[in-house]
């Protein structure tokens, strides 16, 4: 069994990915390897913070890893929250601060469509990879349902009529931009390694 280490301390993000990888890969999370300072995230790209975190901890351990960054893009926001989707509201993770805000900044607004985008960043054998994933989708008007975190209250997958917070961690995987990501980072692992 291959061992990967996934830098993130999401418990979420971190069941969600390993439901997707199966048992041919073990996720070890940054506590695990003894990493316990936050990773910094300056770039002002999705991309760029990834292979940041990434290559952060391959020059710390020197082991296979990968990193990922998320944003929630709005189109009547110009693309926002984006890059920043966790600060949005506050300084912390504050994800109600953060849905209450987009929800005022929305206020009135016809075009509610949005999209998620995950990058993965992987490096293997010290050579960079970058994988992507999108969901499409609209915001509500209001939250609904309590599974997963963040945005997930108020978004809506395109061809859907419930939230991802409504939806079973499963088919959230099976359709969500994480999901979409890690579904090629796993076809790239399985096929190239
Ligand atoms: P991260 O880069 O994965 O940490 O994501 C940044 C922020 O985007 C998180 O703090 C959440 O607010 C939001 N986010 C990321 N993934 C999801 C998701 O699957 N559902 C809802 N919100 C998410």
């Amino acid at each position: 069994m291959k061992k990967l280490i996934f830098a993130t301390n999401n418990a979420h993000k971190l069941s969600e990915v390993q439901a997707l990888l199966g048992d041919a890969f073990t996720l070890v999370t940054l506590k695990q390897c003894g990493i316990t300072e936050d990773i910094p995230e300056t770039s002002p790209t999705l991309e760029g913070n990834a292979l940041q975190k990434a290559r952060y901890i391959y020059e710390k351990l020197g082991c296979d890893c990968f990193a990922d960054d998320t944003g929630l893009e709005v189109t009547a926001l110009g693309g926002a929250p984006g890059v920043h989707s966790a600060r949005y509201a506050t300084d912390g993770h504050d994800f109600e601060a953060n849905n209450l805000l987009l929800l005022k900044n929305l206020e009135g607004v016809a075009d509610r469509s949005a999209r998620f985008r995950t990058v993965i960043a992987l490096i293997l054998d010290g050579k960079e990879y970058l994988f992507e994933g999108i969901v499409e989708g609209t915001i509500a008007t209001s939250q609904s349902g309590t599974e997963g975190f963040g945005y997930d209250p108020l978004f809506v997958p395109s061809g859907e009529i419930i939230t991802f917070a409504q939806m079973s961690a499963d088919a959230k995987n099976a359709i969500s931009h994480r999901g979409r990501a890690v579904a090629k980072l796993v076809n790239f692992l399985k096929v190239g390694s």
